[in-house]
């Protein structure tokens, strides 16, 4: 089994490195030869610490070969693309796939908010495209939804799902519609909370305590907003806005307002909590 990664940004990186530590041969592919070095470096430091705490015992890295032609993944059984999220960029790309890949190779997409369907109705064999929407870090993650299209055949579908497993992750089966699964029930629900926040005027840290030990949370949805960037949930809640158009969908006037003072919770040292960026 030969898989192939397209674009080694956030997601890519850590779904190659699921594809290392599987075993797999992995072509990543990315725009310059210099941001497919810094994706095998980090790939590298996170299997290297991986080992050293004892949960693997070895990889190796040799599997992972890198290149920024796209012809280099003629050979891939399954090629995974986490490129821009750009409905024009990602559908030049699949026809670029289509016509470079074996004709029964699974192409499939790690989008979280455009449409499979439409992405797949570029090419001319929409039947082998499928989504692989991986949750962030990929690597840490359990959760893969495998996404069917309106003509995604069940050859490519169970394939996907099938890698999925391979991987380790523990994947689902849903349909193309917005949010998928994960998504069009947890962005509503966070943005509830946040409206909550100043309906009920209840601090960020008294609804976190709130969430995890009145309903269970694993951690709450402040903490959750920081890790996930506020920039990162809007564009996402904007997007669900956009197709579902429920009230509950719609960008939380709180968050745009963090956006627009950059503060976008850890990643930018700051957001609902104040973290230390080094
Ligand atoms: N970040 C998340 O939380 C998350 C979660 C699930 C899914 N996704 C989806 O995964 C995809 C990637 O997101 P990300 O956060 O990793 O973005 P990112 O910006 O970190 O990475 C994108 C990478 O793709 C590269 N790239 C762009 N065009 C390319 C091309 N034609 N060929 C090869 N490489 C190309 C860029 O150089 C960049 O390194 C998006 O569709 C996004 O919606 C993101």
């Amino acid at each position: 089994m030969k898989v192939g990664v397209v674009g080694l940004g956030a997601m890519g990186a850590g779904i190659a490195q699921l594809c290392v530590e599987a075993g797999l041969e992995t072509v990543g592919r990315e725009v310059t030869a210099e941001l497919g070095e810094k994706a095998r470096g980090r790939i590298e430091h996170f299997l290297t610490r991986k080992v050293e705490k004892g949960q693997i015992e070895a990889f190796d890295i040799g599997l992972l070969s890198l290149t920024t032609e796209v012809a280099d993944l003629a050979d891939c059984d399954v090629v995974i693309e986490a490129i821009v999220e750009e409905p024009a960029a990602k559908q030049a790309l699949f026809v670029e796939l289509e016509r470079v890949c074996r004709a029964d190779a699974v192409l499939a997409t790690n989008t979280s908010a455009l449409s499979v369907t439409e992405i797949a109705s570029a090419t001319s064999s929409p039947q082998r495209i499928v989504g692989m929407h991986f949750f962030n870090p990929a690597p840490l993650m359990p959760l893969v939804e495998i996404v069917r299209a309106e003509l995604t055949e069940d050859a490519a579908f169970d394939a996907a799902f099938a890698l999925g497993e391979q991987l380790g992750k523990h994947p689902i089966r849903c349909h193309d519609t917005p949010g998928f699964v994960v998504n069009r029930v947890l962005i509503p629900l966070l943005n509830d909370c946040v409206r909550v926040l100043d309906e009920a005027r209840v601090s960020p840290e008294d609804l976190d305590a709130g969430m995890q030990h009145g309903a269970g949370w694993p951690m709450g949805p402040c903490t959750l907003l920081d890790l996930v960037g506020i920039d990162v949930h809007l564009h996402a809640s904007e997007a669900l806005y956009d197709k579902l158009r429920e009230p509950r969908m719609a960008a939380p006037p709180r968050l745009v307002a963090m956006r627009n003072a950059g503060l976008l919770g850890r990643k930018s040292g700051r957001g609902f909590y104040s973290y230390d960026k080094t």
